[in-house]
């Protein structure tokens, strides 16, 4: 800084400095501030310190925007800001400013952002807020900020006289009493109200349903008290709710069910009563359910189940009872489960063994008993609490049962074995269980004999059936659909029945979920829905069949249906891996199948066909080559392509957690749904790990371009094979350029090719297109610069990821874990400056929308979850 300090009085007709995000530091030389031609002054992000001139108001008088977020700032916030009259954008979060907001705001007629989080304002006295008066008369204000300081005083009537413009109002962490008032009803544009952690008490005012675009309501950790109010659920775009920590009682109104877009509901912690309503579990995008430490009794609803996309679900210390109800087996988004502290009896279900993606289970404290399913030890659990139930049996010794700090049985008299360092007594090796075994021997021998019988039979009249239907089809195989329609078979009967009756009395005509997902559609069925298969309605055609567009009149719904062309070699074997691997995977990055279709045409030839969500957007593909004659405004911008990074690195973490590899990653089995989140289709190539470990030969499969070297020479299919793909397809969304471009020949290869261009020249292999569409100019473009330098980091930082990749030597190559976290820090360092980190606690959401998800840790999982943050 020595060195430039001269040389600034002679910039007399500077109009924007930007010195942002250098690690300066030291003290802002005081020639600096008598720039008076300056708009904006951006110093945010370095490690400055020391005070802003008392005077900075009247000396800068041009001054529009004002960066110094980020800093080590202390003393005051300038009372003669508010002279600077032209200012719009003040900044000066995350810096240690002490002492009063000037109460003169009000003056700066355009002031639209401001931003003072994370500082130490306040005095202490009730009239800390009083700034707020002044600032009713700022009637452009979008965006106000001060949490996280030290305010004190209870929230002012006139609140409700702010701009009816405001978008964010934060005042998050500070330590404001009183009520909310009800005025808060006239701010219409607020998306973001963030008033947790302070002691606010009172109740919530009803006034807030009102509030129709509000996205996120965060009252958490205050003193409020009084019932959820019952309206609710009028606030529709809700996608955030924080109740949690609070005094609420009464129940939880149905209403809540009407939130289509709610991800995130956390009322935990409070005193909330009766039964858990039913209608919160149809919500279609729940991703976290909190509503552990109150007051709740009876059953568990069957109806969890609808919650497919639930990765994070704690119902602790409550009062339920009844049996865990096993559809909650098929939540296959399941992450985090907490059961514990229940009055929950009768069997663990065994359907828990296709929660593959558990990382964390805790049952403990409940009246459980029986066998502990089997399948855990498969899991890659991180946690599982067993502790004071009833359970018996012999415990496995694999997996999490091996890591005494990541299990706990205490208090389960009847369970033995299992490893050492658990001390549990050795089972017995009882002469009754031999005699059960010899009985168990007898049954299985006479359930054979019946299970032969009835085959001979079946196979009797079936062959007979088809030797009358057709003479070219002789023997009976069973299909596919056959094979699928057993498998529901292994979910507890008797229940399966109450809960397919109760499922149709509720919803007459829903759109196929997840106990539908082979609901049986016939051929004449899908010939209708796509008007017969009309190239009006074709949508793409691929390696192994063409893809139509279509109608279910009987459930309302646009689908895309994958007809096999059976001809082509593998188009068979394509079928029934996809129909398999697909059949229970739910997840939002990942296409899902509604059903496989196995029927005869009208001609009587074989006809298969997948029915798939439909997918208004399109494949990836289209986006990044738009062909010449679709000539349509189809461009994705940088923040887009590195959300379909993230979706798309989810997508395959998801796979392998469930020892599943896609191998055929690729921009044309990328879609994009009405939202442009990325979901990962077409698993035709996809295999099960543990088939692979069984194959001997190798095929090489997948498309060329795609195809890690080592399949060349004779590797079996590996996840490190998908992370190869994945690293060619980000070089792609980067570069714009396939891997088969035609400028890739000899020994350029787009890996070659992005490495080449590391670090320094990365900005000019990006295709041009991702940089045309640029993020909100700021009045001044000093943001303009500040973003494209940001964007500039993050390019280079994710053609390095995609170079490490897509590495010639699958050891080299990068974990997908890591990627989807450095994937994350990218975004964040990208949003920079928008998103204002919640300093209490920080998670970044992996799997969830919104940039940065920051939430509380009032229970367990938060511990559980600092791996996912970084
Ligand atoms: C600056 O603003 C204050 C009021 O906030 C006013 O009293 C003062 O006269 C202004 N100074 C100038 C030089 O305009
Ligand atoms: C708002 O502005 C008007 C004049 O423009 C002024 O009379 C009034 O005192 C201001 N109110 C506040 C709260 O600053
Ligand atoms: C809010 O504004 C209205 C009209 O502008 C005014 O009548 C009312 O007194 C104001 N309320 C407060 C508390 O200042
Ligand atoms: C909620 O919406 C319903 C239906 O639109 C309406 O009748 C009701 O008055 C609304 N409730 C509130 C408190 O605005
Ligand atoms: C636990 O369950 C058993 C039946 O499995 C029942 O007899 C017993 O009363 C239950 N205990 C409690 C405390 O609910
Ligand atoms: C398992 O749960 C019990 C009861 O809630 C608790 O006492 C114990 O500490 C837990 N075990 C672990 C390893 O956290
Ligand atoms: C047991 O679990 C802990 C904590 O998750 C982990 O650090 C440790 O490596 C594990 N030990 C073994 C032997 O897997």
């Amino acid at each position: 800084m020595g060195s430039v300090r001269g040389e600034f009085s002679q910039l007399v007709s500077l109009e924007v400095l930007s010195i942002s995000e250098n690690e300066i530091s030291g003290t802002i030389p005081p020639p600096l501030y008598n720039l008076s031609s300056i708009k904006c002054l951006d110093v945010g992000w370095n490690r400055l310190q020391g005070n802003l001139p008392p005077n900075i108001g009247l000396t800068l008088p041009n001054l529009q925007e004002l960066h110094a977020e980020g800093n080590q700032f202390t003393g005051p916030i300038p009372v003669s800001l508010s002279n600077a009259s032209r200012l719009l954008l003040i900044k000066l979060g995350n810096n240690s400013f002490s002492g009063s907001v000037p109460m003169n705001f009000g003056r700066l007629k355009g002031l639209s952002k401001l931003y003072l989080g994370g500082n130490r304002l306040g005095i202490g006295k009730s009239h800390d807020l009083s700034f707020l008066h002044s600032l009713t008369n700022c009637s452009s204000l979008q965006e106000l900020d001060v949490s996280d300081n030290r305010l004190s005083g209870s929230l002012p009537d006139f609140m409700g006289n702010l701009s009816t413009q405001l978008r964010i109002l934060w005042f998050g962490s500070n330590r404001i009493f009183g009520s909310i008032p009800s005025g808060i009803q006239n701010l219409v544009s607020l998306t973001t109200l963030r008033m947790e952690y302070n002691s606010l008490t009172g109740i919530i005012p009803i006034g807030v349903v009102k509030l129709n675009e509000l996205r996120r309501l965060s009252l958490g950790g205050n003193e409020l008290s009084g019932e959820i109010p019952s309206s609710l659920g009028n606030i529709t775009q809700l996608y955030l709710l924080d109740l949690f920590g609070n005094n609420l009682w009464g129940t939880v109104p149905s209403s809540i069910g009407n939130f289509t877009f709610l991800q995130f509901i956390h009322l935990d912690n409070n005193n909330l009563s009766g039964t858990l309503p039913r209608s919160l579990f149809s919500i279609p995008s729940l991703t976290e359910l909190h509503v552990e430490s109150n007051s709740f009794t009876g059953d568990l609803p069957f109806e969890v189940s609808y919650s497919n996309a639930l990765g994070r679900f704690s119902v602790s210390n409550n009062k339920l009872s009844g049996e865990i109800p096993s559809p909650l087996g098929n939540c296959l988004s399941l992450e985090y489960l907490c059961l514990d502290g229940n009055l929950f009896q009768g069997l663990i279900p065994p359907t828990f063994a296709n929660l593959k993606g558990l990382r964390l289970l805790d049952l403990s404290r409940n009246n459980l008993s029986g066998m502990i399913p089997q399948g855990l030890e498969t899991f890659a659990l991180e946690y599982l609490n067993l502790s004071f139930n009833n359970l018996e049996g012999e415990l496995p010794k694999q997996g999490v049962f091996g890591n005494v700090s990541q299990v706990s049985v205490l208090g389960n008299s009847k369970l033995c074995g299992g490893f050492q360092g658990l001390q549990l007594r050795p089972c017995p090796i009882q002469v009754s269980k031999k005699h059960r075994k010899s009985l168990a021997s007898k049954l299985k021998i006479s359930i054979i004999i019946v299970v032969l019988c009835l085959v001979s039979l079946s196979c009797f009249f079936t062959s007979l059936y088809w030797v009358r239907k057709s003479k070219r089809k002789p023997f009976a195989v069973p299909s596919v659909e056959d094979k699928l329609r057993r498998k529901p078979a292994a979910v507890n009967k008797s229940r399966m029945k109450r809960f397919a009756v109760n499922k149709l009395r509720r919803k007459p005509v829903a759109v196929p979920s997840a106990e539908d997902s082979f609901m049986k559609l016939s051929y004449a069925e899908l010939s209708k829905a796509t008007g017969g298969f009309s190239a009006a309605n074709l949508v793409g055609t691929g390696r192994s069949g063409a893809v139509y567009k279509g109608f279910l009149d009987r459930y309302k719904t646009v689908v895309a249906v994958k007809v096999f062309n059976l001809e082509r070699r593998g188009a068979m074997r394509g079928f029934m891996s996809e129909c398999e691997t697909m059949g229970n995977i739910r997840h939002r990055n990942i296409v899902r199948i509604l059903t496989c279709c196995s029927s005869i045409d009208f001609k009587g030839n074989d006809f298969k066909a997948l029915v798939y969500e439909y997918m208004p957007n399109g494949s990836l593909d289209k986006w990044l080559h738009s062909d010449g004659q679709e000539q349509l405004q189809r461009n994705l911008n940088f923040l887009q392509r590195l959300n379909i990074a993230i979706d798309v690195a989810s997508a395959l973490i998801y796979l392998y957690r469930r020892l599943i590899i896609h191998r055929d990653l690729k921009p044309s089995n990328i879609l994009l749904d009405n939202d442009m989140i990325a979901r990962v289709g077409d698993f035709g190539l996809a295999k099960f790990l543990s088939e692979v470990a069984q194959t001997r030969t190798v095929v090489v499969m997948g498309t060329a371009g795609y195809i890690a070297l080592e399949y060349g020479m004779g590797s079996k299919p590996s996840t490190q094979g998908d992370a190869y793909r994945y690293g060619i397809f980000l070089l792609e969304m980067i570069t714009g350029k396939g891997p088969t471009n035609d400028m890739f020949k000899d020994n350029l290869t787009l890996h070659h090719f992005a490495k080449l261009a590391l670090p320094e020249r990365v900005m000019e292999i990006v295709d041009p297109r991702l940089l045309e569409e640029e993020a909100e100019v700021s009045q001044c473009s000093v943001n303009h610069i500040n973003t494209m330098n940001r964007m500039g980091d993050c390019l280079i930082s994710m053609v390095r990821i995609g170079v490490m990749c897509s590495m010639e030597s699958p050891r080299e190559r990068m974990d997908m874990e890591v990627v989807l976290t450095e994937k994350n820090a990218i975004k964040d360092l990208y949003l920079g400056d928008e998103i204002h980190q919640d300093k209490q606690v920080i998670r970044s959401q992996l799997l969830c929308e919104g940039p940065s998800y920051i939430s509380h840790s009032l229970d367990i999982i938060g511990s559980y979850a600092e791996k996912d943050s970084n």
